[in-house]
């Protein structure tokens, strides 16, 4: 039976990006939707789940992409409480990249420094990939210290994710000039970029003043990049005693997360993966 996989994407055009994944995941027929709401996406579960048997339900999947992130988690939740027993199908949601992204930083870092014993700072940590970052490591056990030019916008980030995640300590602070958030990373042996495409957090010359950091992660890969030492292309690229990766150098593991997350959506017909489940399955990953 064919693997078909039904892209619900909240933006009008549907992904190009996740649809050349999903044919590389080895999808047999890839269904895109676009402009996808709370509001039109129940008629498209019921046609998912009500055409093939309870058997062969593992043949179809659902992805949830678009830009908005706070609009796929609500897509993943109607999605969810639109199946009827054992009428559902796997279904994955990575709005904006953010789930495989941010696990593909986490596992990077996990190769040089034990996360659970990691004193971290996440910088941009209150958008979709920063949280997931900050989320993932406390998950791990790491202390992570989250940074947002609002202290308030940090701490309710931070309360947000003590809701997912019982693990790990985090630290909300507020930072924006250069001096500031310098003062963030201090003393922080992991550091995550995760700020809006070009936007410059680090300029060039101050990676040597992170002098704690054994790791440095941006993943702001238009320019000005969010770490300016730090190339796009780098990966594992030890500068003045920091290992760096740029968001390049992250990509390529990223990619490697997102084909296999799409492909595992067909092994059974109840997966849900969001974040947790897609970083185990990036850990899988990166241990085999
Ligand atoms: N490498 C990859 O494969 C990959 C995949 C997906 C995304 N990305 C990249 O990952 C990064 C994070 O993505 P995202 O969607 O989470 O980003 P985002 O929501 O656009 O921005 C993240 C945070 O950056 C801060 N920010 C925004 N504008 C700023 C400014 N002018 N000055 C200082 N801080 C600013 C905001 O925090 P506050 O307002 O709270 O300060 C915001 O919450 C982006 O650079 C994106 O391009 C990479």
């Amino acid at each position: 039976m064919k693997k078909i996989l039904i892209q619900f994407d909240t933006d009008a055009m549907p992904s190009c990006f996740d649809r050349v994944v999903a044919v590389d995941a080895g999808v047999d027929d890839l269904f895109s939707y676009g402009g996808i709401s709370t509001e039109n996406v129940v008629g498209l579960v019921h046609g998912a789940i009500f055409t093939r048997g309870p058997g062969s339900l593992k043949n179809t999947a659902i992805f949830i992409g678009g830009s908005r992130v706070a609009d796929g988690e609500a897509i993943l939740r109607k999605v969810q409480a639109s199946y009827y027993g054992p009428m559902r199908v796997s279904v994955m949601m990575d709005s904006n990249g953010c789930n495989t992204t941010a696990a593909a930083a986490v596992v990077a870092a996990a190769q040089h420094l034990d996360i659970s014993a990691t004193r971290a700072v996440v910088l941009g940590g209150t958008g979709p990939v920063g949280h997931r970052v900050a989320q993932i490591l406390a998950s791990q056990g790491a202390n992570v210290r989250l940074v947002s030019r609002s202290a308030e916008r940090a701490a309710e980030t931070c309360d947000l994710i003590r809701t997912q995640t019982e693990s790990g300590t985090l630290e909300p602070a507020g930072a924006a000039t250069v001096d500031e958030l310098l003062n963030c990373c201090h003393g922080r042996e992991l550091v995550v970029a995760a700020g809006a495409a070009g936007v410059c957090f680090l300029p060039t010359g101050v990676l040597s003043q992170l002098g704690d950091a054994a790791v440095a992660i941006d993943l702001n890969a238009v320019p000005p990049v969010g770490i300016a030492d730090i190339g796009v292309t780098d990966k594992a690229k030890v500068i003045g005693g920091t290992t760096c990766y740029g968001a390049i150098g992250v990509g390529g593991i990223k990619m490697k997360i997102h084909r296999a997350a799409v492909a595992s959506l067909f092994e059974a017909n109840d997966r849900v993966l969001d974040t947790p489940e897609i970083f185990s399955l990036a850990q899988n990953i990166q241990n085999a």
